[in-house]
């Protein structure tokens, strides 16, 4: 009798569901790729061709739209013209400098055998190199900065690298610089001649709604599962979730996948809604986990505050609200409090991370505009995951006498 067996039932083949998968087509999106060939349209004709920013929430099909574009553009100069193409990606997670992204360019147009340190150069040397590298290239280079926003601080190759031919750090060759950004105010805090460079064109991806959701998911469920297996109300709910919460195809995707998933866990025979529920659950636990695990003590501080005002219904909350409670609690956890200003951009950052709701409210002249916060995750749960830090006893011990 084998022990393993091949297993059976509800997918076909559930890597069409996961992150790394390209799909043949982009779906929902024909108005923004319409434009996003538009600026793309002089490479081909070997023109000069403007810097493009892209920005957009999350799980919008920035990347995904960027890479499709990218492989058709490649495949069509080839048919087309006899000219050099060249990209070069940078997922700029980790790249924090103009240093660290010079090196990266350098080595992703280098064999690994190449490659360099990107430490121990004086910073001239580095820039130097790469822009040598590249003009050995010729033709044109597409260099796209996914994630640009990392390098906010240390901007000073967004500012050259595309207007290096223009400044004569390259003669032979032509580039285009495509940043990638999921922080709608990355932008805003461009320094005006950064975002002259770097921001020459702009495309906004907008979040999808609940029918660009359902044809997304359809597309995908007609590869990644079995025929039949997925009942009527499986993909609109999932595709409704997502579209409800900030119309994101990953989490969209995520969704879907974790239902299959929990049917075949479960050996049912097809996938139901009530599986769309526990993956929604599930889901929004790990996002929980994560989210508070990875939070520095300042971060948790200021979650706990605003979770202690929510368990007193004072929430909505400004700023000022959480900044009295804050120094309670910085001051229980034995924290150096930070400024009010501070406390503001934590408040941005935990919106950002879903852990807590922002909305602008305008009450006319008198007050102005300004931010409300509340509480987005169950309670209880990020109480006890704010638990497991050792510093925030104390602050837990007074959440736990709210609850
Ligand atoms: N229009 C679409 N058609 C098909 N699949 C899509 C579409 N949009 C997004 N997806 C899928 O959804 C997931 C997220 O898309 P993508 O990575 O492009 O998002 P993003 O806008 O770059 O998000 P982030 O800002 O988080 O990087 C990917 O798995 C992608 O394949
Ligand atoms: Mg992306």
């Amino acid at each position: 009798m084998p022990i393993f067996t091949p297993s059976t039932g509800i997918f076909d083949d559930p890597h069409v569901l996961s992150e790394e998968y390209v799909p043949e087509n982009i779906l929902g999106r024909s108005h923004e790729l319409q434009e996003y060939k538009n600026a793309l349209q002089p490479i081909m004709d070997g023109q000069p061709t403007k810097s493009i920013l892209l920005y957009g929430k999350t799980g919008v099909g920035k990347t995904v739209s960027t890479k499709y574009l990218l492989s058709h553009l490649k495949a069509d100069v080839k048919e087309y013209r006899d000219m050099e193409l060249t990209t070069v990606w940078v997922l700029c997670e980790n790249v924090n400098t103009s240093y660290q992204l010079a090196a990266s360019i350098i080595n992703s147009l280098r064999g690994p055998e190449n490659h360099i340190r990107p430490t121990g150069y004086p910073a001239e040397d580095m820039y130097q190199m790469m822009y040598r590298e590249l003009d050995a290239l010729g033709g044109h280079v597409v260099i796209v900065l996914d994630e640009v926003d990392n390098l906010q601080a240390d901007d000073k190759l967004l500012y050259e690298l595309p207007r290096a031919r223009a400044n004569g750090r390259i003669e032979n060759v032509r580039v285009t610089v495509i940043g990638i950004s999921n922080d709608l105010k990355f932008k805003d805090n461009l320094r005006q001649k950064v975002k002259s460079s770097l921001a020459q064109q702009e495309l906004l991806f907008p979040p999808y709604d609940a029918n660009q959701l359902r044809e997304i998911l359809y597309a995908r469920a007609d590869e990644a599962f079995q025929d039949d297996v997925l009942t009527d109300g499986v993909i609109p709910l999932c595709a409704a979730f997502a579209a409800q919460d900030i119309g994101d195809a990953r989490q969209a995707l995520m969704l879907l996948r974790e239902a299959g998933n929990i049917a075949k866990k479960k050996d049912a025979a097809e996938v139901t809604e009530q599986h769309v529920q526990r993956a929604r659950d599930e889901l929004e636990q790990d996002l929980i986990t994560t989210s508070v695990s990875k939070l520095t003590t300042q971060g948790k501080l200021v979650l706990a505050s605003t979770l202690s005002l929510h368990l007193g219904d004072e929430t909505p909350a400004r700023n000022k609200d959480v900044y009295s409670r804050y120094k309670q609690y910085a001051s229980l956890a034995d924290a150096e409090p930070v400024s009010q200003r501070r406390l503001r951009d934590h408040l941005g950052d935990l919106s950002m991370q879903t852990l807590l709701d922002e909305r602008t409210r305008n009450t006319g002249r008198q007050e102005g505009r300004f931010k409300e916060y509340s509480v987005a995750i169950d309670a209880q749960a990020a109480v006890t995951h704010l638990q497991t830090d050792g510093r925030m006893e104390q602050v837990v011990a007074d959440l736990e006498n709210r609850l």
